[in-house]
């Protein structure tokens, strides 16, 4: 096939060449004898012109090329005498491979809500906006492997089915094929999962973290790199029940390390995209957000302030502000908080470390005092909190403690206990949500718009 993709095609033309491409029809209009279409592939932003000679086509295959039908065309490439393209296509051969219904077809010229679009995800990926966001997500997925893969980590599959709560927030959607209509009750009145596909209790996972740690433990540095499902009813911008994560998770690393690491990658990510990702990166910044490359690069040019949880406290009771949710020491942090310290106080991203243990997961190390662990929240302009992570409990006993304090299922744990048993190390990793990577890449607003599909409450539609 000679069919030359449009990117190709605008990046390198040559000119004076025949040449084919399709794709699918953004805009036609007829001057005199000759239409003008403007077509796309998906491989960019920028269309390619088609200028069509009324006299070399049928009135019936005119009517047919409206917007949203695809078509081939073959041409020699010239330069335009047209503004706002430097090439164009004069056709000589024009096939129409798929009509579309104007009187339906549900995108218009006009621009439409995030919301309408959200209604027919199935199309959205047509449109300027849509397009951008989705070959930037793709270019993230893949500076991510390349990133941890220039570095020797190893990408390890960790299991989207489990039978454990890494968080221990319990917010997870079961797994079963028990008949819901008659579910085999236990004795003492509980459900009888031995019944049950897997013999036990399962669920999808809300963090590949556990078993990311088992790896770490003989392979030094891992990543994963897959989806995740939490059954919170959270309906906010930030929001989804099925999400993608990374988790690095390296041994023999401390929370130093750690941090080091997630504003390096970050920042790499940053420049990624500002080098990958010029035309879809400058259509966002006009059409969605004037201050998205000005924050892309500013992020990426600034250093990270990294302040314990118990000092930005301080800051913020200090604060003359009115929350809506009071802070004292103890509290997780609300959005509004966050927002607070790297928008307004420190006007940079901020690293807080050495959260109160209650606020924390079970697996976290635990400080001299007692009170705090060794946790890490990256927050970032606009996000708030973007990155999760800590220094692992790598003493046996203090994690069998603190899993007795909290009352967490023991044996349901032994596999992860036994990394303590044999050969323990300090070690450390985090969770960076890729949706939330990709809200700040682009600067939409809502998680909804940053995956092609989204699932939240209420809504699982396509
Ligand atoms: O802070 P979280 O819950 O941390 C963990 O799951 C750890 N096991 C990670 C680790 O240390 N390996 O989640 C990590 C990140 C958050 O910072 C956030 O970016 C994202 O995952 N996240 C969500 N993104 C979209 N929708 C949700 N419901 C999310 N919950 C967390
Ligand atoms: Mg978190």
């Amino acid at each position: 096939m000679k069919r030359i993709r449009i990117k190709n095609l605008l990046t390198s033309p040559v000119v004076g060449e025949v040449v084919e491409v399709k794709g699918w029809v953004r805009t036609k209009r007829e001057i005199k004898n000759v239409a003008f279409v403007s077509l796309n592939d998906g491989s960019t932003i920028n269309n390619i012109q088609i200028v069509i000679d009324l006299n070399t086509i049928s009135a019936e295959l005119l009517r047919d090329i409206t917007t949203g039908a695809s078509i081939g065309v073959t041409g020699k490439l010239v330069e335009s005498q047209g503004q706002g393209q430097s090439v164009e296509i004069q056709a000589s051969e024009v096939i129409l491979y798929g009509k579309c219904d104007s009187e339906t077809y549900p995108l218009q010229k006009k621009g439409h809500s995030m919301e309408f679009l959200r209604d027919i995800a199935h199309l959205r990926f047509r449109t300027n906006t849509f397009g951008a966001v989705f070959r930037i997500r793709h270019a993230m997925a893949f500076a991510i492997h390349k990133y941890f893969n220039d570095r020797g980590f190893f990408y390890l599959h960790t299991p989207i089915i489990t039978g454990s709560d890494c968080e221990g927030a319990g917010e997870m959607f079961h797994v079963t094929t028990m008949n819901l209509n008659n579910i085999p009750m236990g004795e003492n009145g509980g459900i009888d999962y031995s019944a049950d596909f897997f013999g036990k209790e399962t669920n999808l996972t809300v963090s590949g973290q556990l078993e990311g740690e088992l790896g770490a433990m003989a392979l030094g540095e891992i990543y994963t790199f897959g989806p995740t499902f939490r059954a919170e009813n959270s309906n906010t911008p930030r929001h989804l029940a099925e999400f993608w994560m990374i988790e690095p998770e390296m041994a023999f690393w401390d929370l130093n390390d750690n941090m080091d690491l997630a504003e390096d990658f970050l920042k790499y990510l940053i420049s990624y995209a500002l080098e990958n990702c010029h035309d879809d990166l400058e259509f966002l910044n006009k059409m969605i957000d004037k201050e998205l490359l000005s924050r892309l690069r500013f992020v990426q040019e600034n250093s990270f302030v990294r302040l314990p949880y118990t000092e930005a406290i301080t800051i913020l009771e200090a604060s003359e502000w009115t929350w809506e949710y009071p802070v004292y020491w103890g509290r997780d942090l609300q959005a509004e908080h966050e927002r607070f310290l790297v928008e307004t106080h420190f006007r940079r991203p901020v690293i807080l470390t050495d959260y109160p243990k209650e606020i924390k997961a079970f697996y976290m190390k635990q400080n001299d005092d007692g009170k705090t662990v060794r946790a890490m929240d990256v927050l970032f302009p606009g996000i708030g909190e973007i990155i999760g992570g800590s220094q692992r409990e790598e003493s046996y006993d203090k994690l069998a403690a603190r899993i007795d304090e909290l009352k967490l299922p023991m044996k349901d744990l032994w596999w992860y206990l036994d990394t303590r048993r044999y050969g323990t190390v300090p070690h450390s990793g985090f969770g960076l949500g890729f949706e939330r990577l990709i809200l700040f890449m682009t600067g939409m607003s809502n998680i909804r718009d940053v995956i092609p599909f989204p699932r939240t409450p209420g809504k699982a539609e396509f």
